[in-house]
């Protein structure tokens, strides 16, 4: 008895002592959970595999010879899912990722609880515009559409709402924001970004991070960020995904890191390096990027996660590593802290510390900070979440309703010939491919249950009062027959206006057939298929037509703008996009989307950006003009804003002086409209070249009809700088142009002169 009593004794006074004691500090529990861990263990922590489900599936329906040669399936041909299992048995997986629902999650808590050490795994999921990789959540509209919203506040409420909704799901860190700097219309990934705008992209990054994380993602409603991909691959060479980068250290400093450096600064805990190549050296064993700029410089303290396979590829694509356990040593050496995904991984890793080639310390290092996430996760007390409670937040009104603001705030007006908003007794026909299905939902996002999703013909026929005619012409581009062209020409005839519905498809169930969305690039801009002929059979019939453009990539629709009546670019509005677009076309909401990204006539523009150099445009196209389709920052509205009045509270400022710039907005129409108010600064002359226009500020900003607003803008002087020659950032004295105005164009902009002694 007496012996008993003393080993509950050293018990307890073992675990108050020890890291399973929540009161104990983080960095104490984390220093004792590291002295009792085996190094196999550590490694372990660094290693992610796909979820089990996930992998029985593929067990199930590819054959071995489909499971050596895909990349994009979860399968591991070596490693059964019942052996996957044993390892986290015995404390040798740290993390997964795709897990398929909450059963699956708490079936994987309650094995890792068995283990040795009880380390709980931690879950990530590419919970980008909601928690839609899995079934029944709420799905908002996809980065590109946020981002035409311009509204800073939206992108973090939507990412509280996403973080509860994953928590929810027993999910704890989402691959997102996707904070990439998309320059080229081809790439298939442009709709997972904020854009083309570094000073936009930053912003709305850490609105994410912020949303996401609250902080220090201490709490059960918090999830920890990823920002990524660690660098530049949205400037791919030929536009397709993991292409090389070649771009100079300035380019990479003013374009591609600003959003980095923002977002670590935000508090972003993990960061994942890019498929590519940057200057010759792969992200993922680049130490001079992850070490040097990323930690050294900017002082980022959480842990880099691997992307899909890419370790694998310094070995079988990039050719830097010359065996499978060499790129294991070249990742870690570069920076990387964990794996995704699948094994060998910590056999290598062990293997290299054994031989003396990787630290032990420096595994220690990549393991305290996958351990830090988890315990302030606080998935070491509870790691298992409750049905009960996920049924209360997941789906519910308040995040719909958000959804639902976020469509229409993001959906971008482009051509209006006075024929929207439409009178609610119109006769509407709506056809298209994109009409009735769940296009609208965009990349990273399963087939939703019907119920939840309100296609563009739902949301149509549920707003109008009058006839509306719908002709299913299927949801193939390339097989719209003759046949239904032809009669989607003569049921047109038979209405008021016609709705045709067209664009691209991301969604992941089509990974054979979509058009767009990741890995699948394009060599043009146009509309793929039969639809345009599907539009112009329509125009052709006199009845005004409206073009509805879903897409998750700039389309050069150059002929639909030139005859069709109205176009509307909805992007990939989410699961109430139907809903959005119907208040638009008739008129209960008013527009206010501003592109976020330049938006091309034809791909031989390409590269085509509004912040470009001077000499950009100093010669022209034989063949084209050199303007855009639709410019950067372009959005119409139901109503007209007038801009006056731009002033500069001081004309003359010492270069480390903040300024004060001061706009007046009237809203001139008769209708209640939001605007967003954008700054743009020019270096008028400069040691080295500098853009025509860089944005530095924007509000969005709603006005009653007859309504006027000052705005204000409170510029620091550091946005005024850039590289010069030396690499050193300065500003440098002279004259700026601040210029004002609703879009980058320049007749949209008011301009002021500021000098800066
Ligand atoms: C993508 C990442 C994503 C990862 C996991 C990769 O193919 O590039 O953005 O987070 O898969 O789904």
């Amino acid at each position: 008895m007496k012996n008993l009593i003393l080993s509950l004794m050293l018990c307890s006074f073992a675990f108050s002592q020890s890291y399973l004691d929540p009161s104990m500090q983080i960095n104490q529990r984390i220093t004792d959970l590291l002295s009792r861990m085996t190094l196999e263990e550590k490694v372990g922590q660094m290693c992610q595999y796909v979820g089990i489900e996930h992998l029985k599936n593929s067990e199930r329906n590819l054959s071995k010879e489909q499971m050596k040669n895909s990349d994009a399936h979860g399968m591991y041909p070596n490693l059964h899912s019942s052996d996957l299992i044993k390892l986290v048995e015995q404390g040798l997986v740290g993390s997964f990722l795709h897990i398929k629902n909450l059963e699956e999650a708490n079936y994987l808590q309650n094995i890792a609880a068995k283990s040795r050490l009880k380390i709980p795994l931690i879950f990530g999921i590419d919970a980008i515009h909601g928690n839609a990789l899995q079934r029944g959540y709420t799905v908002y509209p996809t980065p590109i559409t946020l981002a035409s919203t311009w509204d800073r506040e939206l992108v973090e409420k939507i990412s509280i709402q996403t973080a509860k909704e994953m928590r929810a799901a027993g999910m704890h860190w989402t691959f997102t924001p996707n904070i990439d700097i998309a320059r080229d219309a081809r790439w298939g990934r442009v709709g997972e970004t904020f854009g083309e705008d570094p000073y936009l992209v930053s912003e709305l990054g850490v609105a994410s991070v912020i949303g996401f994380q609250q902080r220090d993602f201490t709490e059960d409603e918090k999830v920890i960020a990823c920002i990524k991909h660690l660098i530049a691959g949205g400037e791919p060479v030929n536009g397709l995904n993991v292409s090389p980068m070649d771009v100079s250290e300035r380019e990479l400093r003013e374009i591609h890191l600003p959003s980095y450096k923002a977002a670590i600064d935000a508090g972003a805990f993990s960061i994942m390096t890019a498929h590519n190549e940057l200057n010759g050296v792969p992200c993922h064993a680049n130490s001079w990027l992850v070490n040097d700029i990323i930690r050294n410089e900017f002082g980022f303290k959480g842990f880099v996660v691997s992307d899909w396979m890419d370790i694998e590829r310094l070995y079988t694509l990039h050719k830097i590593a010359e065996s499978p356990k060499e790129a294991s040593y070249l990742s870690v050496k570069g920076g990387v802290d964990m794996h995704m995904h699948g094994p060998d991984y910590l056999e290598h890793v062990v293997e290299l510390v054994k031989e003396g080639r990787l630290y032990e310390k420096d595994i220690d290092n990549a393991v305290s900070k996958i351990l830090e996430a988890k315990f302030k996760l606080g998935l070491f007390e509870n790691s298992i979440v409750k049905k009960e409670k996920h049924d209360e937040i997941v789906l519910n009104n308040n995040h719909k309703q958000t959804a639902l603001e976020a469509a229409r705030n993001g959906i971008v007006l482009l051509k209006n010939d006075n024929l929207l908003p439409l009178n609610k007794t119109t006769k509407v026909f709506v056809t298209g491919p994109n009409a009735n299905n769940q296009t609208i939902l965009g990349d990273w996002a399963v087939l939703q249950p019907e119920e939840n999703i309100t296609t563009i013909y739902e949301g149509i026929k549920t707003l109008s009062n009058g006839k509306v005619s719908f002709l299913d012409c299927g949801e193939d581009f390339l097989t719209i027959s003759d046949k239904n062209i032809k009669l989607a020409g003569k049921m047109a005839k038979k209405s008021d206006v016609a709705v045709v519905v067209v664009g691209e498809t991301s969604l992941r169930n089509l990974w054979n057939t979509k058009t767009c969305g990741e890995n699948t690039a394009r060599n043009n801009i146009k509309l793929v298929g039969k639809q345009l002929d599907l539009v112009k059979a329509i125009q052709k019939t006199g009845i005004p037509t409206i073009v509805v453009l879903v897409n998750g990539r700039p389309l050069g629709t150059t002929w639909i703008d030139k005859h069709c009546d109205a176009i509307i670019e909805t992007w990939e509005p989410g699961m109430k996009g139907g809903e959005a677009l119907a208040e638009i076309l008739f008129g209960d909401i008013n527009p206010s989307g501003k592109l976020p990204i330049t938006i091309p006539r034809n791909v031989g523009q390409l590269q085509m950006i509004y912040n470009h150099k001077p000499s950009q445009y100093f010669r022209k196209y034989y063949d084209d003009t050199v303007e855009p389709l639709y410019p950067f920052g372009f959005g119409l509205s139901y109503t007209k804003f007038k801009y006056s009045d731009l002033k500069l509270e001081k004309k003359i400022i010492s270069k480390d002086e903040p300024f004060k710039v001061s706009v007046k907005v009237k809203n001139r129409g008769n209708v209640i409209g939001d605007e967003i108010v954008q700054l743009y600064i020019r270096d008028e002359y400069s040691s080295v070249t500098r853009p025509v226009k860089e944005l530095k500020d924007f509000k969005r900003i709603t006005l009653k009809q007859g309504e006027e607003k000052i705005v204000e803008f409170m510029i620091n002087p550091d946005k005024l700088a850039f590289y010069n020659i030396a690499m050193k950032k300065i500003v440098e004295p002279g004259a700026f142009q601040i210029m004002v105005g609703s879009s980058s164009l320049d007749g949209d902009l008011q301009k002021v002169q500021l000098i800066v002694n």
